[in-house]
């Protein structure tokens, strides 16, 4: 089949790369040059400076030029498409709304072009990207708008998480098509035959705004469920005496009707899709004058988790941020990767500098270039110049009065030895990650060790540490220091 993926970005360029291999004459389409040209060498490089996921470079290159084009003219390949998606960027308003406004380009754009087309064949549409309910519905009215003849729309969402775009394109758990007629449904049982009647994946056909629905659905579950155990579970271990986080988790999650993925307590799951999605869902449930009480209270406390440990410092731990300088390890939104979009380091930043802190020392292993370029620019806010970037943990650490690791970077892990050799105690190590196993050494030799699903602990009650301030850390006097199971 001939196809054309409008969009080329962490959505488009992994689904057109892939329906490549699959023999697929595929055409993936983007407005930006730039972009375009980088894909056009094959190299990884290039490719990777764009869209960085593993392995998607090598399959662009093995297809460029036999399976896989790219360009910025869809003029040019409109006259024999049969199936086009869409995976434009639909970003977030403030009011929780979706801009649909590069959405709506291309489809006029689009439909301009198809109104004019000679070739009588059926053209189906698809939206790939995350678009809100009865947009497909929207998409057709566009199409009616121009006159376009003999052409269906169907919603078949991508459910991919970051890092995974290839793999998970190649053998998803699920394929969700919606469509109105047979016709558009058989074009893509063709399109997607590698997953018809697969004995793993689930092929599911419906209609485009219950495939739309699902894609909210799955999405808002996901946080609800991780927000479970950041409000719930996190709370449990934190406040009540000798209770092991580690063996919390395992026990509830042995029931096989619950999943061990969203049981890692963490300082806020952050990404490109959770907050924009819960969102976009609380605004499209409201305008429909429905209750949204549940979404907005799961919104509520993963926006609460992002600040909550420092918050913490400050009333169990006494610590004041006032003038101190802080390591901030970890800036990306999750491990194995340099995306920062609602990461919860953003929200750390923020309430470290509203708190008077005097430098914030920062090191992740990926995000550096990223955090410096789009996110704490201090030609946008002088107050960003505090942050300085260093090349690794130790170095951030070095000079600091208290450290907050905000990423599960698997680096972290060791960090008890280097904590140890870099800075003295008292010094409060903010754990959002719960990523030093061994913490009991630090807690043992004199640190205050705070971390997200676990009291508050330092070595001893008998002499309570002083704080660099001379405030006072205060030790919680009578928590076993094994509670952090
Ligand atoms: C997510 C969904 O998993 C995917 O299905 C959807 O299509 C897009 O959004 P992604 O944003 O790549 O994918 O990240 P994911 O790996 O799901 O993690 C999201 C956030 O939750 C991260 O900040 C992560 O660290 C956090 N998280 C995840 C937890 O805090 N605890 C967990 O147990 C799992």
């Amino acid at each position: 089949m001939k196809i054309v993926v409008i969009g080329t970005g962490y959505v488009g360029l992994p689904h057109a790369a892939v329906l490549s291999e699959y023999g697929h004459e595929v055409y993936a389409y983007d407005i930006d040059e730039t972009r375009i040209k980088a894909y056009q060498t094959g190299e990884a490089e290039a490719i990777e400076r764009y869209v960085n996921e593993p392995g998607l470079a090598d399959v662009v290159a093995e297809n460029l030029g036999r399976y896989l084009f790219f360009t910025t003219d869809i003029n040019e390949v409109v006259e024999d498409t049969d199936v086009f998606f869409f995976c434009i960027n639909t970003p977030p308003q403030r009011d929780g709304s979706t801009d649909l406004s590069y959405y709506l380009d291309a489809a006029h754009h689009l439909a301009d072009l198809l109104a004019q087309r000679a070739n009588p064949s059926r053209v189906v549409l698809v939206n790939k990207s995350t678009v809100p309910i009865g947009t497909a519905r929207l998409l057709e009215s566009v199409m009616h708008e121009y006159g376009v003849k003999n052409v269906g729309v169907a919603s078949n969402p991508e459910f991919l998480a970051q890092g995974n775009a290839v793999e998970g394109s190649r053998r998803p758990d699920r394929v969700v098509v919606g469509a109105d007629t047979e016709e558009d449904l058989e074009a893509l049982r063709r399109l997607y035959s590698q997953f018809v009647n697969h004995v793993r994946i689930r092929y599911l056909e419906t209609t485009p705004e219950t495939a739309e629905a699902i894609k909210y659905m799955s999405n808002t579950l996901l946080l609800t469920y991780i927000s479970f155990w950041n409000g719930v579970g996190a709370r449990l271990a934190e406040a009540m005496p000798n209770i092991r986080m580690e063996d919390l988790k395992i026990g509830v999650t042995s029931d096989a009707r619950i999943s061990t993925w969203g049981s890692y307590v963490s300082n806020g799951a952050g990404g490109s899709c959770f907050g924009k999605d819960i969102q976009s869902l609380i605004y499209q449930l409201n305008r429909a004058g429905r209750s949204t009480d549940l979404l907005q209270a799961v919104y509520g406390i993963n926006e609460y988790q992002k600040t909550y440990l420092i918050d913490r410092a400050v009333h169990e731990a006494r610590f004041s941020f006032n003038q101190k300088t802080v390591a901030l390890l970890g800036l990306a939104f999750k491990k194995r990767t340099n995306d920062m979009r609602d990461s919860a380091a953003l929200r750390v930043v923020e309430s470290l500098l509203a708190r008077g802190v005097r430098a914030i020392r920062a090191y992740d292993p990926l995000a550096m270039d990223e955090a410096r370029r789009n996110w704490f620019n201090p030609d946008k806010n002088h107050l960003f110049e505090r942050i300085s970037y260093h090349d690794t943990a130790k170095e951030a650490m070095t000079g600091s009065d208290a450290m907050y690791i905000s990423t599960d970077w698997e680096e972290f892990r060791g960090l008890t030895r280097t904590i140890q050799t870099t800075v003295k105690p008292p010094y409060l190590v903010m754990d959002g990650r719960r990523m030093l196993p061994d913490f009991e050494k630090l807690v043992d030799a004199g640190y205050v060790y705070l971390p997200v699903g676990g009291p508050l602990m330092s070595g001893s009650d008998k002499d309570n540490a002083k704080s660099s301030d001379g405030r006072g850390v205060v030790a919680i006097a009578h928590r076993d220091v094994r509670q952090v199971g």
